[in-house]
C-alpha cells in the first residue's frame, strides 16, 4: 500500500507519528518525512493515523 503526505496541508499535529512512528518522523514542527511503501503489517496503524490527522493531510491508496 502507497501513502501520499500532503505536506501543504501537514500542520505538525504529530497523531501519525504517535500512531505509526515507523512510518511517520517529524522533524522540527512541521518537516514530516514518511515512507510512502507501507509494509503490510503496519496498515491498521496507517488508517488509524489517517484518521486521526486533523487537517486530512494524509491520502491512502490501495494498490
Ligand atoms: Fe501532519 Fe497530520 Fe501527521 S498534520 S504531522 S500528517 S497528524
Amino acid at each position: 500500500m502507497r501513502i501520499v503526505v500532503d505536506l501543504t496541508r501537514c500542520q505538525g499535529y504529530a497523531q501519525c507519528v504517535f500512531l505509526a512512528p515507523q512510518v511517520f518522523e517529524l522533524h522540527g514542527e512541521e518537516a514530516l518525512l514518511y515512507d510512502p511503501d507501507v509494509p503490510a503489517g503496519l496498515l491498521d496503524r496507517v488508517r488509524q493515523a489517517a484518521a486521526a490527522c486533523p487537517v486530512q493531510a494524509i491520502l491512502v491508496g490501495e494498490q
